[in-house]
């Protein structure tokens, strides 16, 4: 039977967390154009419901996600020619990205394997935690190409040099409580109770303030590249900038416009 796109990923709500999972079990959970279609969508579909403030990225079944997919995304979409390509690296890259700048916290839940492409989503998460049992491997250099996809940058980011070249030149796989000890997760536990510790630190983070939590989490990636200056300084505008997130003012504008009529906003400001 043919797959249908909307299979390829699978999510549910439920206490404020949304658990979203690669839902290709029979392919490892691998990285297909429709996948990554699906997943932009349904990223979009949760990133601003009021019943979200956390969201947890899982695989069905053995894996995480087996990285991108060998027939799907390389070799079939490479026989269209390289308009196919770039549009499906871009479908990739764009969930990824939207990912990385999502509005509520994101957890990796790391079940199983997770390979090259998968390393992507993996950083795109503001916290990962792996099972013990799970797998992690580069394994671009087993099959002939770098790791491309950001995966190079990801390793290079999270791991230090040597780490990070013994990683990627060599291709082989780690397990989660070395991926724990190495930095690329946060945590590694027993299958058995990864969920559960998931869970926990969803519950943590739902009790923050939202708008504080996404300002906080931008701030971390933003300022990583910047220089102690820079930083300095965008993090003031970046609290004024969320100091007046909630203001009501601009709703006053509007009313005043809109229903008193006692002012136009192409013409002057509104009465505070
Ligand atoms: N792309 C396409 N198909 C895949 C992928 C993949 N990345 N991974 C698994 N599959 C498919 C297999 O072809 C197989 O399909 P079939 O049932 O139609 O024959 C099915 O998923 C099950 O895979 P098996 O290899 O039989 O599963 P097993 O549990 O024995 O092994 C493992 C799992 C180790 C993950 C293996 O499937 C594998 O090595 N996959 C490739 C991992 C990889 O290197 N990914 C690419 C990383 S590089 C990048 O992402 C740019």
């Amino acid at each position: 039977m043919a797959e249908e796109i909307e299979d390829t990923v699978a999510f549910d709500v439920e206490g404020g967390i949304a658990w979203v999972r690669f839902n290709r079990p029979a392919k490892r959970n691998s990285m297909s154009p429709a996948l990554n279609r699906r997943m932009m969508q349904v990223l979009d579909e949760l990133e601003f419901r009021d019943d979200v403030g956390v969201l947890v990225l899982s695989g069905e079944g053995a894996a995480w996600s087996a990285g991108m997919d060998l027939k799907e995304y390389f070799r079939e979409t490479e026989a269209k020619g390289q308009g196919a390509v770039r549009k499906a690296q871009a479908e990739a890259y764009g969930w990824w990205r939207r990912l990385r700048w999502y509005r509520v916290p994101t957890i990796a839940m790391v079940n199983g394997w997770c390979f090259g492409g998968g390393y992507g989503p993996l950083f795109a998460c503001d916290l990962a935690f792996a099972a013990d049992e799970a797998q992690f491997a580069l394994s671009e250099i087993n099959w002939g190409i770098l790791p491309g996809g950001g995966a190079t940058k990801v390793v290079v980011d999270l791991l230090s040099m040597r780490d990070a070249m013994y990683h990627a030149l060599t291709g082989e796989l780690i397990d989660g409580r070395k991926a724990a000890a190495w930095k690329l997760v946060n945590e590694s536990h027993p299958l058995e109770g990864l969920k559960a510790r998931v869970a926990e630190v969803a519950g943590i983070l739902l009790k923050k303030n939202p708008v504080a939590l996404k300002a906080t989490k931008d701030a971390i990636r933003r300022v990583a590249e910047m220089t102690y200056d820079n930083a300095e300084d965008y993090l003031v505008r970046a609290q004024e900038a969320a100091n007046s997130f909630d203001n009501e003012g601009r709703k006053e504008g509007i009313r005043q416009f809109i229903d008193e009529k006692s002012y136009k906003p192409g013409l002057g400001a509104y009465d505070k």
